[in-house]
Order: C-alpha cells, then sequence, then structure tokens
C-alpha cells in the first residue's frame, strides 16, 4: 500500500456493500450504512462482476460474526466494515493501516457516529501489533477479510494472531488461491487495483492451505468457495476459511 493514502480499495468493497441484504443482529444497522454511504457518495463506481462474489463473501462473515459466542472480536485490515457497529454484542478491536484508519475516524466523527471500538492504526507488514484492553485468555474472532489477497508476507501477522488467542479462538479468512481455469475477472481486477497502488501479493497454493496455516498456529475447520463447495475443486481463485488456533 502507499504511504499515506486512505485504501481505495477497501473504499470500493464499502460501496458495494452498501448494496447488500445483511443479516440482522444486535446494534447500529443505520450507524454502519451512514458511514457506507458517506464512502460511496466520494468515489465514482458502479457494479463489477467481482459485486456478485463480494455479496457472498459479506454473507459469510456476517454469518460468522453473528454466530460466535465469545465476547471479542478483532477485524484485521478492517477498512470500511461497519460491522462492529453493525453486531455490537461483544468488544471490538478494528486493526488497519493507519492511513485507511485515519480516513475512517474522521468519517466517523463528522457524522456523528460514536463507537466502543478499540481502533489500532498499525502496517501489518512492519510495526509490532497490539490490542489494547484484549483480554488473551478469553477466546476471540478473528476476522480476515479482503486483506490477505494484498499482504505478501502473512506470517507475520497471523502467527501474531495465534499468539495472542486463547484455545477456542477462531480465524474467519479469505484467502486468495492459484487458479485452476484462467479467469479474465481475475485479471482485471489484478490490474485495477495495482493501478490504485496496491497491487495483489501471490495467490496461496491449494493443495498446501491447510499445511500453510498449520505452520503461522491455525488449524483449519472448512474451507469452502463462494458457492459453498470445497475449494480443492472450485473453479474460483479465493477460498473462504475457518480455523482454529492450535495449542
Ligand atoms: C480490500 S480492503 C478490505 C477492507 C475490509 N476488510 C472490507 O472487506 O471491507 C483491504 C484492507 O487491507 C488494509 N491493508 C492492506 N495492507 C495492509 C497492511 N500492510 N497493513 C495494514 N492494513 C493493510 C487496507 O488498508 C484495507 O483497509
Amino acid at each position: 500500500m502507499e504511504q499515506g493514502r486512505a485504501s481505495e480499495t477497501a473504499q470500493r468493497v464499502a460501496a458495494q456493500r452498501l448494496t447488500f441484504a445483511r443479516l440482522p443482529g444486535r446494534g447500529d444497522p443505520e450507524a454502519d450504512d451512514a458511514l457506507h454511504r458517506d464512502v460511496a457518495a466520494g468515489i465514482a463506481w458502479e457494479p463489477t462482476p467481482m459485486t456478485r462474489y463480494l455479496a457472498a463473501r459479506t454473507a459469510f462473515f456476517d454469518r460468522t460474526v453473528v454466530d460466535w459466542k465469545g465476547t471479542q472480536v478483532v477485524a484485521l485490515g478492517a477498512g470500511y466494515d461497519g460491522r462492529s457497529l453493525r453486531y455490537s454484542g461483544a468488544r471490538w478491536w478494528e486493526l488497519d493501516h493507519p492511513a485507511t484508519q485515519t480516513d475512517k475516524l474522521a468519517r466517523m466523527a463528522r457524522l456523528g457516529i460514536l463507537s466502543d471500538t478499540v481502533f489500532v492504526g498499525a502496517d501489518f507488514l512492519v510495526d509490532d501489533l497490539e490490542l489494547p484492553g484484549h483480554d488473551a485468555a478469553l477466546p476471540t474472532l478473528f476476522l480476515c477479510e479482503g486483506l490477505l489477497a494484498y499482504l505478501p508476507d502473512p506470517a507475520r501477522l497471523l502467527m501474531w494472531a495465534a499468539s495472542v488467542a486463547a484455545p477456542g479462538s477462531v480465524l474467519a479468512a479469505e484467502v486468495p488461491v492459484t487458479a485452476q481455469v484462467s479467469s479474465e475477472t481475475r485479471e482485471a481486477l489484478r490490474d485495477s487495483v495495482s493501478r490504485v497502488g496496491e497491487p495483489m501479493a501471490e495467490p496461496w497454493d491449494r493443495p498446501t492451505l491447510a499445511a500453510r496455516f498449520s505452520s503461522y498456529r491455525w488449524s483449519v475447520v472448512s474451507a469452502v468457495d463462494a458457492r459453498g463447495g470445497p475449494i480443492d475443486e472450485s473453479p474460483l481463485t479465493a477460498a473462504f476459511v475457518v480455523a482454529e488456533v492450535l495449542a
């Protein structure tokens, strides 16, 4: 990511998410929508072939949050995600690049959106990471939506998350995986995000996905594609992974 520039990919996702049906939950969906409307109004965007995929991704992460029985949730690379407002049953932390997070907080302040979330600005590739007030003895749900596609080396972040995760903690992650068939949509996305200074990282190798997570101290429970089928056989190039922390 370019220093000092709020993430445009995060803004594009937010603009599209505004058009999706969302799971009901305890919280303030109107505050989340107001933030999303503000982001959408500030950029030129239109639905793309990726929009349907993003709707499925949103549904996966919504469901994971709504079903979480624990009291702590950490959104890694949160962007303009407003689930901490929409689904407010747990204590929330949001970590993101300082430029993106500063822009988000300025928008929330201007819109009068109040939040109990703990916001931590950090570059996952170089900065020391911390979760002020987090209880490392309690299970935590870690969300990693739309982030791993942009992280050249996820080891540092995912191993840190495991190091502060009590037994019973869960990681829900979207993981870019190697293509089995060529995809024009994927190539168009790769070009377009590169032009806004957010080049995509190398996709993960499918057959070694679970082993790679294990090496970061996470045990894969399920890995499906956006249609809910097993990722091993899927023509799609992203996996929705649920993993439990390894002791
Ligand atoms: C495609 S956006 C997804 C945002 C959000 N999770 C969502 O789905 O709406 C990628 C996010 O990752 C963040 N990000 C990318 N590289 C990062 C890094 N090295 N450190 C911290 N955050 C990073 C960006 O700031 C951006 O918010």
